[in-house]
């Protein structure tokens, strides 16, 4: 949620440089984007609404620098989308010019006493409240002191970068959003929310950590605890992933890219360590009362994980979405255990809810795929997913290794984890057999068939019911239809009155105890004038449309969502939407 880039070195087309750096964190928020940097003179200011990629070379004419710039790229939460509120935002009198990322709850209080003393407002933002801030103390403190005293005052979870007029420094600091420190050549230094961004100048990085500030200057960089004066050794790190994994290749966009990976990413996921699995197993067979957590996407793959268990290790699992996890505090004890699932590892609400339950003795682990994220470094225990970086905001590859672990999981906890590896194995090698492009072709005659129907619905039962919501998240997200998942056997209460004459809706039948009941559901449908697209092994008489998938029994939630990926990014394409850029969404949901 909103993308910070910043630079400090010798290159004096730094500005240039943040710019290309934020191109490559749009997915992360893209209303709109602004950079600040330094020249002799002062501070200059670029910013519009819009998406940072449309900004071409010829349009930049940026001053000559002094090697020190900063940018953001914008998902609004404080104020609408206007170039005025656009970060960066600067103090009265332009000397201190800041990027943030995440809320700054008691903005109001403290703009109210800075109106007192004199400061005029330009933004409706929390953001350019930090600002003034910093400039009030920077009266009468040195630049890092206020800034240490800014961050006191706050509350909220953030990330912000500050420069000031007559400083060669940057500072960052961090309380909840992330940060990530690139270490280049000869004193040359990269800060920005996630580290796509920087792959191509260094793989070094050292991890801000949450209360923790950093101070770049020409020669050095020092990191500190907010509340301490001292500074503190930090470790640079190598990290392994390569440039090209975080660029779209061949492909015409990120999403796509990512629904073909799947190819291989099954195999990665599931060949680490078993250890980390078996001691995981250990914990759920141990614990006296498991919940599963995630947001949006992680959070049906929890609900999956729920049915998963239920299935293959007959064992009775809780889940719940990570904004939901409060209202269950009273029933957390030493004894209970927290899985937390997410791809960034950053997500606000659940973050929050593994600070509830480490506050009450939880044992916390964490199924993600950014290892060096939050929710990693909160965790007691940690399966990484290993899928490589997601860039496109619809989650796809990142979705099908978190239901392969669970699934992995679920045999370790049955003892049976050699068998549950080996299904993966298979269901793994059926998908490289199936992402082709005449498979691609074939879903593509259905997409050009419902492109323009205002709504459709997608039902399920059993492992599939969970995989129905995640349909309905991804076709809403990227096509905007109006789409809902429904448990087939709830269509009779009510939904059903929804379908009309050629209404379209998803059947996912697999072979398994459901079949013959959501093959029931679908017939009610198409008495109903629906029109039925069947994801199935088999085709059914019922279906109007069969999409086919392989039969990989307690894998078919894997194999039935990656059709509906396709079609859904298809469906995004022929709509004219930006697949990776969907509207109104960030890949990394930061705020509460
Ligand atoms: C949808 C999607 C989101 C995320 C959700 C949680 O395609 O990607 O619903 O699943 O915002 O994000 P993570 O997994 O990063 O915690």
């Amino acid at each position: 949620m909103c993308g910070i880039f910043a630079y400090n070195g010798k290159k004096k087309n730094a500005p240039e440089i943040v710019v290309e750096g934020l191109k490559r964190l749009e997915y992360r928020g893209y209303d709109s984007w602004g950079i600040a940097y330094k020249t002799e003179t002062g501070i200059e200011i670029k910013k519009d609404v819009g998406k940072i990629g449309d900004l071409k070379p010829s349009e930049q004419n940026f001053k000559e620098s002094t090697g020190i710039a900063i940018g953001h790229s914008r998902w609004a939460t404080h104020g609408e989308v206007t170039k005025q509120n656009a970060h960066p935002h600067v103090s009265d009198k332009k000397e201190i010019a800041l990027v943030h990322n995440g809320i700054f709850e008691n903005y109001l209080e403290i703009k109210k006493y800075l109106k007192k003393k004199g400061h005029k407002f330009t933004s409706q933002t929390d953001t350019e409240v930090i600002a003034h801030l910093i400039e009030e103390h920077s009266k009468t403190h040195s630049f890092e002191d206020s800034v240490k005293m800014a961050i006191k005052e706050m509350e909220g979870r953030y990330a912000i970068v500050v420069i000031k007029k007559d400083e060669d420094k940057i500072i960052a600091a961090r309380k909840g959003s992330p940060l990530i420190v690139g270490v280049g050549k000869e004193g040359e230094y990269f800060i920005a929310s996630d580290i796509p961004a920087f792959l191509k100048h260094t793989k070094k990085v050292i991890y801000l950590d949450d209360n923790q500030l950093c101070v770049v200057d020409k020669s050095k960089i020092e990191f500190f605890e907010h509340a301490s004066p001292d500074p503190i050794e930090k470790r640079i790190i190598e990290i392994e992933w390569d440039e090209e994994s975080a660029e779209k290749g061949e492909f015409p966009h990120f999403m796509i890219k990512e629904i073909m990976e799947q190819k291989d990413t099954l195999n990665r996921a599931i060949n680490q360590d078993p250890q980390v699995l078996e001691d995981l197993a250990k914990e759920v067979k141990k614990a006296f009362g498991t919940y599963f957590i995630g947001c949006g996407t992680a959070g049906k793959v929890a609900m999956l994980g729920e049915y998963l268990f239920a299935k293959i290790a007959k064992k009775h699992i809780n889940c719940c979405f990570g904004s939901e996890f409060k209202n269950y505090k009273n029933f957390l004890t030493e004894k209970t255990l927290l899985v937390a699932i997410s791809q960034s590892g950053e997500t606000a609400d659940t973050l929050e809810a593994m600070e509830i339950a480490k506050e009450r003795g939880v044992k916390v682990a964490a199924i993600v795929n950014v290892e060096s994220s939050s929710i990693a470094r909160m965790a007691d225990i940690v399966v990484p997913i290993k899928v490589g970086p997601e860039k496109a905001v619809a989650s796809t590859k990142a979705t099908t290794a978190q239901i392969a672990i669970l699934t992995l999981l679920a045999y370790a906890c049955n003892g049976g984890i050699k068998n549950g590896k080996q299904l993966l194995i298979n269901t793994a090698s059926q998908i490289n057999d199936m992402l082709n492009p005449r498979y691609e072709d074939y879903i593509m005659k259905v997409a050009k068939k419902i492109k323009d129907v205002e709504s459709m619905y997608i039902i399920g039962r059993g492992i599939n019911y969970p995989i129905a919501l995640e349909a309905a998240i991804k076709l809403q997200e990227v096509s905007y239809i109006h789409a809902e998942g429904f448990a087939g056997g709830e269509l009779k209460h009510g939904p059903i009155a929804l379908i009309s004459k050629e209404t379209p809706v998803i059947a996912l039948v697999s072979n398994d105890e459901n079949k013959n009941e959501i093959l029931s559901n679908a017939t009610e449908v198409k008495s109903r004038g629906g029109y039925i697209i069947g994801v199935s092994p088999e085709n059914h008489p019922v279906f109007d449309y069969w999409i086919k998938v392989p039969d990989t029994g307690h894998t078919s939630p894997i194999v039935n969502i990656i059709p509906i990926q396709i079609l859904a990014y298809q469906l995004a394409v022929l709509r004219k939407n930006d697949p990776d850029k969907p509207r109104n969404l960030a890949k990394s949901v930061t705020v509460k």
